[in-house]
Parts: structure tokens; C-alpha cells; sequence
């Protein structure tokens, strides 16, 4: 079945940027001039998503603001004939309607917030993205999961890349049991493992395609790694009826949600920009 839904968690409190996201989502930085919200709404969007789901929180006005028309502004630069900047305010604006917003009550997880979306999605297989995750590349990054996913219906899949051993504790891990080099099928999944017990060094990042059937088990609420209801243990419990691929992705990933690597991501992105 064709993916037309994604699922966009941005309830986050974005912590590691404060005083930056007192008041603003996390979401809402930019990297260069683009916020990284709408860098992962161009990626769903040139992947054939036609449903945006925002499941938000507290504070995150700014974002839906973000994605409707500005009137004062798009009349004021409409009565300059500022038509190329004009463009760049509402050019990326989808159909009215395609964007739906939930909001998640409490930062329990991303489990929770994706299940905060059951009912949007429906009974369809659907791509999740975290915005954090920015990763440039020349077909969407979610695009090679939806692919993935056409040649192998009715799996789980998410982005994978090997991270050094240290870093572990930071990420999904993935127990592999074959691979062809790209499609890493897993037997068992493990939420931030300490170095020493990750079964591997294959890591998800913030990218997945997901059959329906795990809403079933995030029904459940249970809590995992750091006391939050995580996405990584329902793929992992779906692993005894719905296989599970990491997908080794084209592109370079920047961790937005984190100093360093937003600034790595702002420096190459300005760089490329230049160049164009
Ligand atoms: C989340 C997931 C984790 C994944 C990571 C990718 O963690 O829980 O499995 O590896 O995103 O960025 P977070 O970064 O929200 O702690």
C-alpha cells in the first residue's frame, strides 16, 4: 500500500537549545533560512507525502503559523512586487487541509506522540520523520524507506547508520541477523544500550515507515529506556509478526538536536547555498 500519511513529532521541549527554545520550538531554528520543521516537510513532501500530521505541544504556535498564509506580510510584499520573496513565504504552502496538528498533553515519549496520532492515521501504513535528524540528500531520505517499503509491504522500516560504539547510548540499535549492505533485517531492537551491551553499532535515526499494527502496542503505555514510552520497544515487541528493516540510507546526516551538529549542519548548508 502506498504511503501517503506522515507523522511529524514536534512536542519536544528542545531542552539542549534553551534560552534559545524558551519560547520558540526547537523545530523553529533555522539552519541557514529555512527552520528545520520545513526542511523535513520539503523531504515528506518530494517523497509523494500527502498528509502532514504536527503532533505538538505547549508553545508551538509558531509552527503552525509557519505553515499558513501570513496576510500582512504576503500583502505588503505583494504591493512592493516583491514576487521572489513573496514566493519564498507562501510558495511551499501545501493544499488547504493537508496539514493536521494533535497535540500530545505531556512530553511522555516518542511512542506516545506517535500514538497520539492513531486516529489521523488510520488503518494505513505510515512514515514518521524527526526533524532533528536533517539529512541532505538527493532522493528524500523518507523516499528510500517508502521504496524499501514498495518492495517489501507490510514490514516495519527505519534509517539506520553505524555510529561509533561510545554513542550508542544515544540511539535505536538494531540485534542484525542478515544484510544485503542496504536492508539490514533485525532480530531485536534496543533503546540507548550502553556501549558495552549493544548487540550492534547499526543505529535508527529519525526516519520510519511503519505498518498500522504498532498503535496496538503503543496502546499499551509501557515505559522504557529513561522512563518514556518509546517507539524502539513497540517495533521491537511487532518484530514477532511484522519484520523489521534498518535501511541504510543515501545522504549525509546532521544531529540537529544537538549544538554541535546543528552548527555542523548550518555550516555545510550555507556552504552548499553559496555554491548554488
Ligand atoms: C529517538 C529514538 C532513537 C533514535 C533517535 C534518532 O531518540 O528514540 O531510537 O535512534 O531518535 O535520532 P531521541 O534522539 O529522541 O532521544
Amino acid at each position: 500500500m502506498r504511503i501517503r500519511k506522515a507523522v511529524f513529532p514536534v512536542g519536544g521541549l528542545g531542552t539542549r537549545f534553551l534560552p534559545a527554545t524558551k519560547s520558540m520550538p526547537k523545530e523553529m531554528l533555522p539552519i541557514v533560512d529555512k527552520p528545520l520543521i520545513h526542511y523535513a516537510f520539503e523531504e515528506a513532501r518530494a517523497a509523494g507525502i500527502e498528509q502532514f500530521i504536527f503532533v505538538t505541544g505547549r508553545n508551538k504556535d509558531a509552527i503552525e503559523n509557519h505553515f499558513d498564509v501570513a496576510f500582512e506580510l504576503d500583502n505588503t510584499l505583494s504591493d512592493a512586487q516583491k514576487i521572489e520573496m513573496l514566493e519564498r513565504t507562501r510558495g511551499f504552502l501545501p493544499p488547504a487541509g493537508s496539514i493536521v496538528y494533535t497535540r500530545q498533553g505531556a512530553p511522555l515519549g516518542l511512542g506516545h506522540a506517535v500514538w497520539c496520532a492513531r486516529d489521523l492515521v488510520g488503518n494505513e501504513p505510515f512514515a514518521v520523520i524527526l526533524a532533528d535528524d536533517l539529512v541532505d540528500a538527493s532522493t528524500p531520505c523518507i523516499g528510500q524507506l517508502m521504496s524499501a517499503h514498495t518492495k517489501n509491504p507490510g514490514s516495519n522500516f527505519a534509517a539506520v547508520m553505524d555510529v561509533p560504539r561510545e554513542k550508542t547510548n544515544r540511539y535505536g540499535i538494531l540485534q542484525v541477523t542478515h544484510t544485503d549492505g542496504v536492508l539490514h533485517r533485525a532480530s531485536s531492537l534496543i533503546e540507548k544500550p550502553a556501549p558495552e551491551a549493544a548487540p550492534s553499532t547499526t543505529a535508527i535515526i529519525g526516519r520510519y515507515v511503519l505498518q498500522p499494527g504498532i498503535f496496538t502496542l503503543l496502546e499499551k503505555h509501557t515505559k522504557g529506556a529513561g522512563g518514556e514510552i518509546q517507539l524502539t520497544d513497540a517495533m521491537n515487541q511487532a518484530i514477532a509478526t511484522t519484520p523489521f528493516y534498518g535501511v541504510s540510507f543515501e545522504g549525509t546526516r546532521y544531529d540537529c538536536g544537538e549544538v554541535a551538529g546543528f552548527v555542523e549542519a548550518t555550516n555545510a548548508f550555507y556552504k552548499k547555498r553559496q555554491k548554488a
